[in-house]
């Protein structure tokens, strides 16, 4: 510092050029440093204390998605060796909120209900009624009614990404009386920052304010502090716990809802029958049930039947994802479109997975599931899972043309297969290898 002062005048420079080098030299690694510390104090503040997140982390076991030769996706192999390449499980996925952004794993729990954390919240609007009461008199009464992706104007929840925290004892910041702690863990829920100012906008740029938004809950909620009353999804009004004192209103100002908006959380005390397809009570051994799916606990894709459709709709769509589909399962190493007669299937620890840790020590054996029928697609997979924007047509038109399989689908496209698990405690692998059990007709039965 000295020595540059001494030389600066030596330089014959102006003064204030001088003293502008002077401080540039000594003030940037202060700033660097304020920068630093405040860019680090943002992230600290976003996670919950004494947890940490389960799910993979900046790493996608479907990166290698897009990569792949078109004689790949051909239907059937030339020469008839079939069975020649095992079936793997690619990837595992739980969508925490119904509709919104998918949490990626190596390993899930699972259990007759579907995936660990799969659809386990979601967000509901107030809708007025007026109804008339007992004397004739008109009464303003309400009802909460689910939103989804389907609900044209909430393409926008595509972009809303939760993430799940759980209690860790060996994290600094534990501490069993902690509310973190007390509720096991939290769902952090991001979404894109609105209405921003000159100020936040120089922010973001400068990585000093995030640019997303976030607001935590409980992953279950402790005891007597939250009421669960009646909230309806599709044909069902289930009661689950009310959320709605944790919503910033700049959630409903980002997805441009202009009602009450509220967060529900599944309770387990109301579980949501699986109809249509499902199994029987006989045949399971336990009444099957769920949370938040649409239909069934389970959701499965063939990597090779979406990589031929991304061919029909790559004019419209040049990458298009997996993730437009909302699967739960990701499988790789079947032809595509093979699933679509499959009736029964297991699971089972590959090579790849038996290494792998998980939870549970008994899961070395597999798990059994039942295919229900196949996945009957409405206009959601037209939602890009990346910007929440909606495609006008596809690929919506071209599963309609395609895809119109199933005689008791009408005239809808079918992609994927639902699935009911015939254990009520397993685990799952990416890695794992899936045997099919048993072939058969599909017909779909609407609930
Ligand atoms: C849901 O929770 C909010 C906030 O705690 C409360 O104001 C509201 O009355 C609750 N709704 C019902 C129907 O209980």
């Amino acid at each position: 510092m000295l020595r540059l002062a001494a030389i600066v005048p030596r330089l014959d420079l102006p003064v204030p050029v001088s003293l502008f080098i002077i401080y540039s030299v000594c003030l940037t690694p202060v700033l660097f440093l304020l920068y630093n510390e405040l860019a680090g104090r943002r992230t600290r503040s976003r996670q919950p204390r004494g947890c940490r997140k389960l799910g993979l982390k900046s790493f996608s076991n479907l990166a290698d998605e897009h990569q792949y030769s078109t004689n790949g996706v051909k239907s059937r192999s030339k020469d008839g060796t079939e069975g020649e390449k095992k079936i793997k499980v690619k990837a595992l996925i739980s969508y925490p909120i119904k509709s919104c952004a998918g949490v990626e794993f190596n390993f899930a729990d699972g259990t007759n209900t579907g995936l660990m954390y799969d659809r386990q919240f979601a967000f509901a609007e107030y809708i007025e009624t007026t109804a008339k009461n007992d004397d004739g008199k008109k009464a303003v009464a309400g009802r909460w009614d689910c939103r989804t992706l389907r609900d044209g104007k909430f393409s926008k929840m595509a972009l809303i990404r939760p993430e799940i925290w759980v209690p860790d004892p060996s994290s600094p910041t534990y501490s069993p009386k902690a509310p973190e702690v007390r509720s096991k863990g939290v769902l952090v829920i991001n979404f894109p920052r609105t209405g921003t100012g000159l100020f936040t906008k120089l922010g973001m740029k400068l990585n000093l304010c995030s640019r997303e938004e976030s607001f935590q809950v409980p992953l279950f909620p402790p005891d007597g502090e939250y009421s669960s009353i009646p909230m309806r999804i599709f044909s069902d009004t289930p009661n689950a716990y009310n959320y709605s004192t944790h919503i910033p209103s700049s959630l409903g100002a980002f997805l441009g809802s202009t009602k009450p908006l509220s967060l529900f959380r599944f309770d387990p005390e109301h579980p949501r029958p699986v109809r249509g397809n499902a199994p029987t009570e006989a045949d399971l051994g336990f009444k099957p049930t769920m949370g938040f799916p649409d239909e069934y606990p389970l959701q499965m894709q063939n990597l090779a039947s979406i990589r031929s459709m991304a061919e029909k709709v790559k004019y419209a769509i040049p990458k298009f994802t997996v993730r437009r589909f909302r699967p739960n399962i990701v499988l790789e190493g079947l032809e595509a479109y093979d699933e679509d007669d499959w009736k029964k299937m297991r699971i089972v620890p590959g090579p790849e997975s038996r290494v792998m840790p998980s939870s549970s020590s008994d899961d070395k054996k597999g798990v059994d599931i039942l295919v229900a029928c196949r996945t009957v697609r409405c206009r959601l997979p037209n939602v890009d899972p990346d910007t929440g924007e909606r495609h006008q047509v596809e690929p919506d038109k071209t599963l309609k043309a395609m895809r119109n399989i199933d005689a008791g689908a009408d005239k809808s496209g079918c992609l994927g297969m639902m699935l009911v698990p015939v254990s009520q405690k397993f685990t799952i692998h990416v890695g794992d290898e899936v045997e099919v059990l048993e072939r058969g007709e599909h017909f779909y039965i609407k609930e």
